[in-house]
């Protein structure tokens, strides 16, 4: 358990107008949770404080080999003052899997989730309530030693920060286009594919700029061998309806297991509709589409939460998927899940937890 000590700010930012825009990740809380880690130490001074800038050496080994992890969670309003996360066990446990890929010391999951709820409390009134807005929060590992030698650093900093947010698309729910790329790859098995590390969405950056500006919104990868695989998309997983059968990619060492992914995989099987995580060809995806039987395509995330698909484009072929609308599990989904996020529905897998 850990003594975090808790500094107020004497100089409270305005928060954002109800109505207003808020866009994803560019307002910052007033706090922000910062703990240092010690080689021989471990973990130590758990505190809140004002949201401040920090103040490192330009040689902090962070800027130089990118020994990093981050982690993405929302707060909801939730009854009487309080707050709900979901499922933030999943976090803690994926953080430390990316923590031992990249040699960053483990972080105990009960002090990961305690470090989160701490700043949910303080920052409560931050919490914005209109439609798909939440209060995203990004907790991170960065390595500080000031060194330039290859090498795990012996200091780090944990950050958890804050960010009242809308939806992380702006077109909302409107489906949105995707480019399978088929130049550059992001990520091969035995590398950090998996890992929810900074480097992850640097080498996906070149494919996004790429799909930009050919007007799509997105990119979706292939596997980094064959090329032939289908992987994930930039800020998010990614899921078929093919013929009356959910499926998505099997995990393999090189696609990030989110939270949301998880929980569209249970919520399917709680349902009994038929899901399936296996290998899926972009071949196999052409043949869907040219069959008929591709009927839906919807990407998850914890900041996209459920994004339909309206158009894939894989070399010459641009595929319209239903029609370019949402399609009717898709919608059930993000109904169902941000309904349990929200305290609107029940929660039959024990999903939420209430910060009171
Ligand atoms: C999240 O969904 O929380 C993520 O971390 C994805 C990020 C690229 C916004």
């Amino acid at each position: 358990m850990l003594n975090i000590t808790i500094q107020k700010t004497t100089t409270p930012a305005a928060k954002p107008a109800p109505g207003a825009n808020l866009g994803f990740g560019h307002i910052f809380t007033d706090h922000m949770f910062i703990m240092d880690y010690t080689e021989g130490k471990g973990w130590h001074d758990p505190r809140i404080v004002p949201f401040q800038r920090l103040s490192l050496s330009p040689a902090a080994m962070v800027f130089h080999y990118g020994q990093a992890m981050f982690e993405g969670m929302k707060a909801y309003p939730g009854k009487n003052g309080s707050a709900y996360i979901f499922r933030p066990d999943m976090n803690a446990k994926r953080a430390n899997k990316s923590n031992e890929r990249l040699c960053i010391p483990y972080l105990p999951e009960e002090d990961f989730i305690q470090a989160v709820e701490a700043l949910v409390r303080v920052d409560r009134d931050w919490i914005p309530t209109g439609e798909g807005e939440s209060l995203y929060l990004r907790p991170f590992i960065i390595a500080t030693d000031e060194f330039l030698g290859v090498a795990p650093s012996k200091t780090y900093l944990f950050m958890v920060i804050a960010s009242p947010s809308g939806a992380y698309y702006a077109s909302g729910l409107n489906p949105v286009g995707i480019w399978i790329e088929d130049e550059y790859v992001r990520a091969v098995r035995g590398g950090m594919g998996f890992a929810k590390t900074g480097g992850n969405y640097a080498a996906s950056l070149i494919g996004q700029v790429k799909a930009h500006d050919e007007g799509f919104a997105q990119v979706l990868w292939l596997d980094g061998v064959e090329r032939k695989y289908i992987e994930e998309v930039g800020s998010m997983n990614i899921f078929f309806k093919i013929a009356g059968k959910i499926v998505t990619p099997m995990l393999n060492g090189s696609i990030l297991p989110g939270v949301t992914r998880d929980s569209v995989i249970q919520l399917c099987k709680h349902w009994n509709m038929p899901v399936e995580e296996k290998r899926i060809s972009v071949d196999e995806l052409l043949e869907a589409q040219h069959s008929g039987a591709l009927e839906e395509v919807f990407g998850t995330g914890t900041a996209a939460v459920i994004s339909p698909v309206g158009k894939l484009r894989y070399g010459d072929e641009v595929m319209t998927i239903n029609g370019g609308g949402i399609g009717p599990v898709t919608q059930k989904l993000y109904d169902t899940i941000t309904g349990i996020q929200l305290g609107r529905l029940e929660d039959p897998l024990g999903w939420r937890v209430e910060i009171k």
